[in-house]
């Protein structure tokens, strides 16, 4: 059965070359666009792509604002400042992501608390978070949600769309208003995954894409937040470019802040790439397709969209029947030229993150033990 899965795969790519799991392309103005960014000499954080980049990715997503940073980890890192995380706070999330999410609560010098995610949307639980909330924390006078647990406040919720598939992200928001948590959603892996009709990362107070060499368009390096909130973008922008007070000669910076600024020569590729976007989710809905009738033949779940939501399919993956046989299907496909990669081990498993509180995390378990992602570069 393993051999039939690499030869389908094979016969997909049509090579019998190695095939890593998710490989970029460049097929359109992308050489064009870096060549005119050198010419400019504005090849740093100022110049005409940065701007087109972010107004072309608010025009996507549909948000008011968007501000370009170095990668998505940077942008988590700010989303999560805008929303005033500091070390006296506590901030929800999943236990089953990459780890940047739970990362950047680290930078921020707050703790992360592990909610479960759902078995169909692989992301963030809506009902285990409320029954969370209801048990395990109170409303103070201030209208802060405080941890029974800690007594700290509970001051950011950070769900993600797994692989392009979009959580229950309207539930999460409801649940997060009523108990006066902010939402930072990592769309890190979402550009082109839409929920009810809205794109992913625009529910929250503050949304966050990742435009590393292995999303559906990348920039090399680089990260986008988007917001509706005027205050919050302007001092994202503010934060990102060192805290500088606009000035004709004078250096004066008036907090602490981070060269998180994306170059205009990523820029440059981001625009390229974002012209070709649209038919990169065409092209991933439609390998989705094959693999899932395929799939179906051999009774192996492969993981599809979930209810009242379109998903970029960024990466592809399946469901094994146990941890047995996933290491089997691990061990078969990346000895036969064909890259496949386990689901990340859960954050609280990891030395880091192995204090911090965690609801019941039966399906993150479940799950960790079965997913594998297989090959999803886009074919053109
Ligand atoms: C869920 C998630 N969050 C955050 C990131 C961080 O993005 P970056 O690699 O651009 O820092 C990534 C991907 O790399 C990711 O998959």
């Amino acid at each position: 059965m393993y051999k039939d899965i690499v030869d389908f795969i094979q016969g997909y790519y049509q090579t019998k070359a190695f095939l890593p799991l998710h490989e970029p392309r460049f097929i359109g103005n992308e050489k064009k666009y870096l060549n005119e960014a050198i010419d400019s000499t504005f090849v740093s954080s100022v110049g005409k792509y940065v701007t087109q980049f972010e107004e072309m990715m608010a025009n996507f997503v549909g948000s008011q604002y968007a501000i370009a940073t170095s990668n998505g980890t940077s942008a988590l890192h700010i989303g999560l400042k805008l929303v005033g995380v500091d070390e006296n706070a506590e901030v929800i999330t999943q236990p089953l992501t990459f780890i940047a999410t739970a990362n950047a609560i680290a930078y921020c010098n707050a703790k992360p608390i592990f909610i479960d995610v759902d078995r169909d949307t692989l992301g963030l639980s809506a009902e285990k978070l409320e029954t969370f909330l209801e048990e395990s924390t109170f409303i103070n006078e201030k209208n802060e949600c405080i941890n029974k647990k800690t007594n700290k406040i509970i001051k950011a919720c950070v769900p993600m769309h797994t692989f392009g598939h979009a959580c229950k992200i309207d539930e999460i928001v409801t649940i997060c208003d009523n108990y006066n948590i902010a939402v930072v959603e990592d769309s890190a892996e979402s550009l082109g995954s839409y929920y009810k009709g809205q794109h992913t990362g625009t529910f929250g107070k503050v949304g966050v894409f990742s435009f590393n060499g292995n999303k559906i368009i990348t920039t090399g390096g680089g990260g986008m937040i988007v917001t509706d909130d005027e205050a919050l973008a302007k001092r994202a922008k503010h934060i990102t470019t060192t805290a500088k007070v606009p000035h004709p000669y004078e250096y004066i910076h008036d907090e602490v802040g981070y060269n998180y600024r994306l170059t205009n020569l990523a820029a440059a590729l981001g625009v390229a790439q974002m012209e070709s976007l649209e038919l990169f989710i065409e092209k991933q809905r439609h390998l989705a397709e094959k693999y899932q009738a395929f799939f179906k033949n051999l009774e192996i779940e492969f993981i599809t969209e979930p209810q009242n939501s379109i998903s970029n399919y960024w990466l592809n993956a399946v469901i094994l029947k146990d941890r047995e046989t996933r290491d089997e299907f691990l061990k078969y496909t990346n000895d036969n030229g064909v890259m496949t990669r386990s689901i990340w081990r859960l954050m609280n498993k990891l030395e880091m993150f192995k204090d911090a509180q965690c609801g019941d995390l039966s399906n993150a378990e479940w799950l960790e033990d079965r997913v594998v992602n297989i090959s999803s570069s886009v074919v053109v």
